[in-house]
């Protein structure tokens, strides 16, 4: 070494070991390693719609942080005070009475539930003939005005029966029955698009249709099918959800659903499987009625209908209409009775092609030869020959449903399942 002279000043710095200082340009080009020719174009870029953005929401005033709030520089505290206090919450009470009613000096007798009675004036929104004796109001805690009308109180369990949500069934997904559904449809349907025809008359139109039969002939799925063909409000109850825990509620829950049933324009209520309620009265020894017979009574009482019952249908299903209360059965009650029998062979064929719509079947079965071997047989029990039908395929490692997987079905399920059939049963009782 030291016997090269200073000839490369660079390459002596690298001897010594210490490199030399970089300058700016080179700082540049190391910067570039590894990136993109406009990469340092599109980041300014970038800035700039942010800068943009930014200046947008400036000009716009308010900006939304993460809280929902508007900036501080927008708040007007005082205002917002003011605005709170002119608008207390009101409190619930009752007008049990109107002194001096359609005068202009009218009073109204209001009761706060478990403070005291007040005889108070009505607040400055609220018109005198908006306020009815009974009703449930609004008042204002400094001097007990009446603000506001209230709806009823209705029982949130009794509001969720209401069916919102139309079902998809519709009265072609009924096989047979055509009778029925015929029936069913002249009381549900004809006084509500042509009420003038009972008018002209002069003869009431039928409360209600009762609709009985052996289980699975399709009583829930025609009233599912009603449900979708109809604008009217349907609600639907099961019999069971009326019995209640304590006396009295049951019976309040129907009072509370018919209450329900006539705001509405028009209504449809059916209570399925309504032998829960319905049951004959007994005398059960212990000298009481019971909370059953009690709520099936307010039944009886809501279809008799001492206040005008506006538009509410009643439907009810059961599979022993031999143990109903007689007087709910009485015409001018439920005045329809709509049986549902063992569909026939022509209805069986259809419901088998109803249920194989949506299946991968095997072309031209004979499905009245199907149809043919499962006598006295369901809808339902139809229903559960295609669904087995279907296993057999797949147990077969098919894709497609052959006559035979419905043959071999058909001896599982009506031979196999005919301990389990209830209706024998059905038919015995009536
Ligand atoms: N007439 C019918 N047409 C088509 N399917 C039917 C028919 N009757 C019964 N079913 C089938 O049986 C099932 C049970 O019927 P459902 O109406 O619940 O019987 P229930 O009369 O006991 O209320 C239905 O979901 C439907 O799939
Ligand atoms: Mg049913």
């Amino acid at each position: 070494m030291g016997n090269t002279p200073l000839e490369d000043p660079e390459l002596a710095d690298k001897d010594k070991g210490t490199p030399p200082a970089l300058d700016e340009d080179d700082i540049k080009l190391l910067k570039t390693y590894g990136v993109g020719p406009y990469a340092s174009n599109i980041k300014k870029l970038e800035e700039d719609v942010k800068d943009l953005v930014k200046k947008v929401n400036e000009l716009r005033g308010i900006k939304e942080s993460d809280t929902g709030l508007a900036q501080p520089s927008h708040w007007d505290l005082v205002a917002d005070k003011q605005a709170m206090q002119e608008e207390q919450p009101l409190q619930v009470a009752r007008c049990t009475k109107i002194i001096n009613p359609n005068t202009d000096d009218a009073k109204y007798v209001i009761n706060v539930k478990q403070i005291a009675k007040f005889v108070v004036a009505l607040g400055d929104r609220v018109a005198p003939t908006d306020i009815e004796e009974g009703m449930r109001v609004g008042v204002d805690r400094n001097k007990y005005q009446i603000q506001i009308p209230l709806p009823p109180k209705i029982d949130p369990s009794v509001t969720m029966m209401t069916v919102e949500e139309k079902p998809d069934v519709t009265y072609a997904d009924v096989g047979g029955s055509k009778e029925q559904i015929e029936k069913m449809r002249e009381v549900v349907e004809l006084p509500m698009l042509h009420p003038e025809k009972f008018v002209q008359l002069g003869i009431d139109p039928p409360k209600g249709v009762l609709c009985y039969g052996p289980p699975g002939t399709g009583k829930t799925l025609l009233a599912r099918a009603v449900a979708n063909r109809t604008d009217a409000c349907f609600i639907r109850v099961i019999g069971s959800e009326l019995v209640q825990k304590y006396v009295g509620e049951g019976a309040r829950m129907v009072r509370e659903l018919f209450q329900m049933a006539r705001s509405k324009k028009a209504c449809i209520i059916f209570f399925d499987e309504v032998d829960a309620i319905g049951g004959a009265r007994f005398d059960d020894g212990a000298g009481g009625d019971n909370e059953v017979q009690r709520t099936m009574l307010e039944i009886v009482n809501q279809l008799d209908g001492f206040d005008a019952r506006g538009n509410v249908k009643v439907l009810m299903a059961t599979n022993r209409p031999d143990t109903l209360d007689p007087a709910l059965l009485r015409p001018g009650r439920l005045d329809r009775k709509v049986e549902f029998g063992l569909p026939d062979l022509e209805s069986r064929t259809q419901i088998f092609n109803i249920h194989t719509r949506a299946m991968n079947i095997e072309r031209g079965i004979r499905f009245e030869l199907l149809a043919r071997l499962c006598p006295s047989s369901t809808g339902a029990d139809i229903r559960s020959v295609c669904t087995e039908a279907g296993m057999f395929a797949i147990r077969a490692r098919r894709k497609v449903v052959m006559e035979k997987d419905f043959l071999d079905a058909i001896n599982k399920v009506i031979k196999g399942y005919k301990k389990f059939s209830a209706t024998p049963k059905y038919m015995a009782y009536n």
